[in-house]
C-alpha cells in the first residue's frame, strides 16, 4: 500500500488539539505493506502519525530516506517474505548510508530482538502499539543500538489520530484492537495483545468523516470484530449507528467470530438496508475434535446451524470463510469432515490455509505438529480445487441477473474496462460506458468465472 497524499480534501490531521511539537529534521518516508487488511488500515495510521509530526510520507521508495515495513506473522512464509525484502533493502542502505529501516507491526512484536540477529542493518523494530512513537523513534536513530518499541499496551487504541488514507471509495475502519481468543494456531493474540474497542461515538464521527472525504462503503475491522462492546453498545447496535450516518451507502466488516454471532448482529444485518448481506465467517475445520484443539468455542454442528439460521434470516446472504488444514492430530476422517462441511455449506469463495506452526503459540508449545508436508499439501490442494468448482458454480447461476456495482477503478486487464464489487463483495468488470468511479451501476453478467463475474452496463 502506498498512503497517497494530498487527500482529495485538505483533512484536519488531528482529531483533538495537536499536542505534539513539529520535528525539526523532517523525513520523507516510504510504508510498505504486508498482510492483511488490518495491516493496510495500521499503514494508514501511521501515515497520519507521522504526517503531523511533520514527517512526509511519499509513495515511491526511490523519494525516501526512511523505509518502514509494516509486516505480518501469521504463518511462516510471510515472515520469510519480509527477511528477503530486508536483505535486498541492505544492499540499498550500503548505498545511501543514511537510509533508515525500519520493521514494524507483527513480525517486529513477534521475532522482537531475534530480527535483528537475522537483519543487523535494520534500524527501528516496532510492534502494532508503539507507533505513537515512531516519530521519535526516526530522529533518535543512530548508528548504534537499533531502536526497540515493543511493549503491548492494553490501552493504546489510537482513537484520537486520523488516518491518511488513499483516495479510493472504500475505506477500512479500524473498530478494534488485539484478541482476546487465543485460538491455539494463532500468533495474533501474542504480537497484537489484549482486546480493545474503539468508543462508538467516535467511530461515528469517523464515518461521518470519511463520507466528507468522498468515500461510499466503510469496511469494520477487528480480529473478532462482532465481540466490539464499545461504551456498553454491541456490534449490533454499532451496525445501526453508522448506518444511520447520511452519505454512507454500504457498511460491511470482517471478520466476525462464529461464537460472537449474536441475534443483535444477524438483524442489524437483515434489517439495515445499508448492511451488505455478506459474511465472512472463518470456520477453520469441519472436525469438532480438531476445532477443540483449536479452542475455536464452537463445534461443527453449532458453526452449520448458524450458517443455516443466516441463510433462513437473511435471503441470497454471500458467505465466505477461512479454512486450515494439517493442523495437529487432524487425520484423514477429520480432514474429511472439513471437505464435506465445505461441499454442504457452498462457500461463495475461501481463503485456505496449510497449519504453519508458529513459535509462541499454544499449539506449538503443546501439540505436535504432526501431519506432514505432502498431507497438508494433498489436503490444501483438495479443498482448493472444491472450492474453485463451488465457486464456479454458484457465479454461473448469476448469468443474466443484474446486479448493482460500486465502481472502484479501472480493470487491470482492460483500460476501457471498470471493475468493482457487488454488495456481496463479488468483484465485477465492465466497459467504461458513462459510468464514474464511486458511482452505483447496474451491471448485467454476461460471463462468469470462479472470481469475477463479467457483463455491461444496463440502465
Ligand atoms: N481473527 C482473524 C484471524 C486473522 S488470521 C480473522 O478472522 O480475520 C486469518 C486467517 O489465517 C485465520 O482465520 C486462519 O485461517 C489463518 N491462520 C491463522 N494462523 C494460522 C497458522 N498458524 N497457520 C495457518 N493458517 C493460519
Ligand atoms: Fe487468531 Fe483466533 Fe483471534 S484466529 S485473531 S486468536 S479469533
Amino acid at each position: 500500500m502506498n498512503p497517497k497524499i494530498p487527500l482529495k480534501t485538505p483533512l484536519p490531521l488531528y482529531k483533538s488539539a495537536p499536542t505534539v511539537e513539529p520535528i525539526q529534521n523532517a523525513r520523507q518516508i516510504y510504508i510498505e505493506t504486508y498482510g492483511c487488511q488490518m495491516n493496510v488500515s495500521d499503514s494508514e495510521l501511521m501515515a497520519g502519525i507521522l504526517t503531523r509530526s511533520g514527517h512526509e510520507v511519499v509513495s515511491q521508495l526511490e523519494d525516501a530516506n526512511v523505509i518502514l515495513l509494516n509486516t505480518c506473522a501469521i504463518r511462516e512464509n510471510a515472515e520469510t517474505k519480509v527477511i528477503n525484502r530486508l536483505k535486498h533493502l541492505s544492499y540499498l542502505k550500503r548505498k545511501q548510508p543514511d537510509l533508515i529501516v525500519g520493521v514494524c507491526g507483527c513480525m517486529a512484536q513477534h521475532l522482537r530482538k531475534k530480527l535483528i540477529e537475522a537483519a543487523p542493518y535494520v534500524d527501528l523494530v516496532m510492534g502494532p502499539d508503539a507507533y505513537r512513537n515512531l516519530p521519535m523513534a526516526i530522529n533518535a536513530v543512530t548508528s548504534a543500538d537499533p531502536f526497540l518499541g515493543l511493549k503491548l499496551d492494553k490501552d493504546e487504541d489510537y482513537a484520537d489520530i486520523a488516518p491518511i488514507r488513499k483516495d479510493g471509495v472504500r475505506a477500512w475502519l479500524t473498530i478494534q484492537r488485539g484478541c482476546d481468543k487465543m485460538c491455539t494456531f494463532c500468533i495474533v493474540p501474542f504480537v497484537r495483545g489484549r482486546e480493545r474497542s474503539i468508543p462508538l461515538s467516535v467511530l461515528v464521527d469517523d464515518v461521518k468523516r470519511l463520507v466528507d472525504e468522498g468515500f461510499k462503503e466503510v469496511v469494520l475491522l477487528g480480529q473478532t470484530v462482532n465481540s466490539y462492546h464499545g461504551e456498553k453498545h454491541d456490534f449490533g447496535e454499532l451496525l445501526f449507528a453508522v448506518s444511520e450516518v447520511q452519505g454512507i451507502k454500504r457498511v460491511r466488516f470482517t471478520s466476525p467470530h462464529p461464537s460472537d454471532a449474536t441475534d443483535s448482529m444477524i438483524e442489524a444485518m437483515a434489517t439495515c438496508d445499508k448492511v451488505c448481506k455478506q459474511i465472512h465467517l472463518p470456520l477453520q475445520s469441519g472436525s469438532t475434535k480438531v476445532l477443540k484443539a483449536m479452542r475455536r468455542t464452537y463445534t461443527a454442528e453449532e458453526y452449520r446451524e448458524l450458517v443455516w439460521k443466516m441463510r433462513d434470516r437473511i435471503p441470497n446472504l454471500i458467505v465466505s470463510t477461512d479454512v486450515i488444514v494439517g493442523f495437529c492430530g487432524e487425520t484423514e476422517a477429520d480432514f474429511m469432515e472439513t471437505y464435506n462441511l465445505m461441499a454442504e455449506v457452498r462457500y461463495d469463495s475461501a481463503f485456505m490455509f496449510k497449519y504453519s506452526s508458529r513459535e509462541g503459540t499454544l499449539a506449538y508449545k503443546s501439540l505436535e505438529d504432526d501431519v506432514s508436508e505432502v498431507e497438508k499439501i494433498q489436503r490444501l490442494q483438495a479443498i482448493i480445487e472444491l472450492q474453485g468448482r463451488i465457486s464456479y458454480e454458484i457465479n454461473q447461476e448469476l448469468i443474466g441477473d443484474t446486479v448493482e456495482v460500486l465502481v472502484e477503478g479501472e480493470s487491470r486487464k482492460d483500460v476501457a474496462k471498470y471493475q468493482g464489487k457487488t454488495d456481496g463483495f463479488k468483484t465485477a468488470v465492465f466497459p467504461k460506458a458513462d459510468s464514474e468511479i464511486g458511482q452505483f451501476v447496474c451491471v448485467k453478467v454476461n460471463k462468469a468465472t470462479s472470481h469475477t463475474l463479467i457483463g455491461e452496463i444496463v440502465a
